[in-house]
C-alpha cells in the first residue's frame, strides 16, 4: 500500500529549501497573473469574451482574494483586510456569466488588492513553520494557493483564446519534431500499480490517498490523436453518422450544429483555425485541441477504440515495471524540465506529435504530461479514504457523473499544478478548455 517515490521536489524536510520553494511558486504564479492582465487594455480586462468565463478582472480579485482567506485568515490568523467582497469573490455565489455584472474592483484596484496580499504574504512566509497543522505540514497551504492562482491562469489563457481582436499574446513556437516513426501503441502489462499519493506534499486532496489497483493489460497510443487523424474522422462523416456518438453527445451536437472541433473552419479544401488572435492552417502532426468529451469518445469509437479509463492512464504515466512501482511522473520523480514536455505557457501550443522523447514512460507512451489535457472514460470520483482538505469546495461537490475527468495537463500547466497524480474535471460538452485525447483498447480486443 505505499507509494515508495522519493518525495522529490517539495518533499525535502529542509524548511530553508521549502521556504525558497514556496516563494518561488508564488513568484512565477504572479508573474504569470501579471502577463495576462497587463497584455490588454483596461476594457478587454472587464469585458465578458464569453458566457463561459469570467471577467479577467474576476479571476485577478478572486485569486489575492483566496489567497487572503488561506494564507493570511487561515494560516496567520489575521483580520480580512476587506470582508465586504469576499462575497464578490466566491465561485459558488455567482456563475461565470453574471459576474461582469457585479461590483467588482476596477483593474487598479484588483492589482493594489492582490499585491496588498502578496507583500503580507511573504511576510507571514518568512516566518512560517512547515509543520504543526495538516495546512502548513511541508507548506501545503502555500503549494496550495500557488497552484490556485497557476489554475486560474490556465482559464484566463482559455479567456485570451475565446477573445475576438488582436493578438495580444505572443510565444516561440516548441520545437519542430520529425514525424514520429515509432510504435502507434504500447502495451501496458497487466496486473496491480498504485494509484494516487500520500506522500506528494503538495498534492490536493482529490489525489489522495495512494491505493492499489488491479488493471488488466491494454494497448494506449503512443501519442495524443493529432489534427491529420483527427481530419480522417471528419473527412470520413464521422460527425454526421450516430454510431460513433453516445445519445447525449449525439443530441447535443446535433442541437448546437458541432461538426469540427471548436475555433476550426473550412476554407476550400483546408481546415483553419483561429489560435490567440491569429488565423493558421491546422498543423496536421500536432495533438487535436479543443474536443469535448463527446467528440473524443466518438473518434475512438469510429477509430474501433475507446479511451483510456482513468485508472489506465495513470498505470501508463507511473507505472515503472523495472522497479514495479509508480512514479511521480513517466520520466521519473524529477520535477519537469523544458526537455520533459510542454508545459507553463512557454508556448502557446501543443508540440508535434512524438516530441519530448526525454519524457516518455518507461514503456515508451510519450507527452502524457503537458501539450493537452486528455479526457479519460471515467467519472470523477473520489478514491477510496478520500477525505476532503481543506475545504469541500475544491473537489468533492464536483464527484459524481456529471464530470469526466481529464489528465496530464497542457501546454498551459504550470509544473507546480501538474503531476502524474494531479486530476481535472469538467463536463463533457467542455471543448474551450485546452482539451484533447488518446485512445485504448483492451489487450484483447
Ligand atoms: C480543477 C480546473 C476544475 O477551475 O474550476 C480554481 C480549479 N478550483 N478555483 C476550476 C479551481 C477553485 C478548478 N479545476
Ligand atoms: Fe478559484
Amino acid at each position: 500500500m505505499t507509494d515508495t517515490s522519493p518525495a522529490a521536489g517539495t518533499g525535502t524536510a529542509d524548511p530553508e529549501a521549502l521556504r525558497e520553494r514556496a516563494v518561488a511558486s508564488l513568484v512565477v504564479a504572479r508573474e504569470r497573473t501579471m502577463l495576462l492582465t497587463s497584455c490588454v487594455e483596461e476594457p478587454d480586462l472587464t469585458a465578458q469574451h464569453s458566457p463561459l468565463m469570467s471577467p479577467l478582472v474576476w479571476d485577478l480579485a478572486h485569486i489575492g482574494n483566496q489567497e487572503e482567506q488561506w494564507l493570511l485568515r487561515a494560516v496567520a490568523g489575521q483580520e480580512a483586510i476587506r470582508p465586504e467582497i469576499d462575497s464578490l469573490y466566491d465561485a459558488f455565489e455567482h456563475p461565470r456569466a453574471d459576474r461582469p455584472k457585479l461590483p467588482l474592483l476596477a483593474p487598479a484596484e484588483a492589482r493594489g488588492y492582490a499585491a496588498d496580499v502578496r507583500g503580507r504574504v511573504l511576510d507571514v512566509l518568512e516566518k512560517a513553520a512547515f509543520h504543526g497543522t495538516r495546512l502548513t505540514e511541508a507548506g501545503f497551504a502555500f503549494g496550495m494557493i500557488a497552484q490556485h492562482e497557476q489554475q486560474h491562469d490556465e482559464t484566463m489563457l482559455i479567456t485570451h483564446q475565446l477573445r475576438r481582436g488582436p493578438q495580444a499574446l505572443t510565444a516561440p513556437d516548441p520545437e519542430p519534431a520529425p514525424l514520429f516513426t515509432g510504435p502507434p501503441e504500447v502495451l501496458v502489462p497487466g496486473g496491480p500499480f498504485t494509484m494516487g499519493t500520500s506522500d506528494e506534499p503538495w498534492a490536493l486532496d482529490n489525489e489522495r490517498p495512494a491505493h492499489r489497483r488491479e488493471v488488466p493489460a491494454f494497448w494506449i497510443d503512443t501519442t495524443p490523436v493529432t489534427n491529420g487523424a483527427y481530419q480522417a474522422f471528419i473527412e470520413d462523416g464521422g460527425y454526421d453518422d450516430p454510431r460513433w456518438w453516445d445519445p447525449d453527445g449525439w443530441a447535443h451536437i446535433r442541437r448546437n450544429s458541432i461538426a469540427h472541433p471548436l475555433f476550426w473552419r473550412r476554407d476550400g479544401g483546408q481546415w483553419l483555425r483561429r489560435r490567440f488572435g491569429v488565423t493558421e492552417v491546422v498543423p496536421p502532426d500536432e495533438p487535436v485541441l479543443h474536443v469535448c468529451w463527446y467528440e473524443a469518445d466518438a473518434y475512438a469509437r469510429w477509430a474501433g477504440r475507446r479511451l483510456p479509463t482513468e485508472t489506465e492512464w495513470e498505470k501508463a504515466a507511473r507505472y515503472d515495471p523495472a522497479g514495479d512501482r509508480s512514479m511521480r511522473y513517466p520520466w521519473g520523480d524529477a520535477d519537469p524540465g523544458p526537455e520533459h514536455a510542454n508545459l507553463g505557457q512557454r508556448h502557446l501550443r501543443p508540440a508535434p506529435a512524438g516530441s519530448y522523447p526525454a519524457g516518455e514512460s518507461p514503456l515508451g507512451v510519450r507527452q502524457l504530461i503537458g501539450d493537452v489535457w486528455e479526457w479519460t472514460a471515467s467519472d470523477f470520483l473520489p478514491y477510496p479514504g478520500f477525505r476532503a482538505f481543506p475545504y469541500r469546495e475544491y473537489s468533492e461537490v464536483f464527484f459524481g457523473s456529471d464530470h469526466k475527468v481529464l489528465r496530464g495537463g497542457s501546454f498551459a500547466v504550470d509544473p507546480v499544478a501538474c503531476r502524474g497524480t494531479f486530476r481535472n474535471w469538467d463536463y463533457p460538452i467542455r471543448r474551450q478548455i485546452f482539451s484533447g485525447f488518446r485512445t485504448a483498447r483492451s489487450e484483447d480486443v
